[in-house]
């Protein structure tokens, strides 16, 4: 599964790609408004720094605004993803982006009907919020396991984006589920790789090497 981070900041970004591990970026308005930049000099810097797709979302919510904003990002650079709201002009806007090979992120999906929408418009990614369809005491991940199914009866070739992550958890059971992508906050991003058995097992063979006296001559 591709990891990628979900933050409009660029030092931080520039920080956690150093690992390598980091696939690609999502920013939205709300994350763009956090960082008090200019949103598209923002996104000049991240596309440099990552690899894959970066997605810069568009203000406006008719078609011809989305087009003329769209022509503005894919000045930007060859990563950038579009992200379109799953709304009708935003759907149209995604198949016209496609048609012109242009990746497509179609943000806001709720529900396993508006995935295989946005699949029929030509979208590269489709992000279902499950912690926001958690926090209305639906289940998140269900959302992922039947747009999977969906995509699978058909051959869509959209990738799944789980987005809208809060913590581990989410992350492992969308593996489990086949997304085929997460977009993740810096801060469970960090939270991956904890495990207490991990800190305790290192802390003895340390300890033990040095009590032994064991050493790695060069
Ligand atoms: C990513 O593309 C989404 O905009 C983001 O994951 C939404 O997350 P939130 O529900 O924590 O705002």
């Amino acid at each position: 599964m591709k990891i990628f981070l979900d933050t409009a900041d660029v030092a931080e970004i520039r920080e956690y790609a150093a690992s390598g591990l980091v696939d690609g970026v999502t920013t939205n308005p709300s994350l763009a408004a956090k960082t008090g930049r200019d949103y598209v000099e923002s996104l000049k810097e991240i596309c440099e720094v990552v690899p894959g797709a970066v997605s810069a979302e568009v203000l406006a919510t008719d078609y011809d605004g989305m087009m003329k904003e769209a022509a503005v990002f894919t000045k930007i650079a060859k990563n950038i993803a579009v992200k379109v709201p799953l709304t009708w002009d935003g759907l149209k806007a995604c198949a016209a982006l496609s048609k012109q090979g242009t990746m497509v992120n179609v943000t806001l999906c709720f529900s396993p009907v508006q995935a295989m929408m946005a699949a029929k418009a030509g979208a590269s990614f489709i992000s279902p919020f499950i912690g926001r369809v958690d926090d209305i005491g639906e289940d998140g991940m269900g959302l992922i396991h039947d747009i999977r199914a969906i995509y699978d009866n058909y051959d869509f070739k959209t990738e799944i984006l789980a987005a809208s992550v809060r913590h581990v958890m989410h992350v492992r059971e969308s593996a489990l589920a086949g997304a085929d992508v997460a977009t993740i906050p810096t801060s469970v991003f960090k939270a991956l790789l904890n495990h207490p058995l991990t800190d305790k097992g290192l802390a003895a063979f340390m300890a033990d090497a040095k009590k032994g006296g064991v050493v790695i001559k060069g």
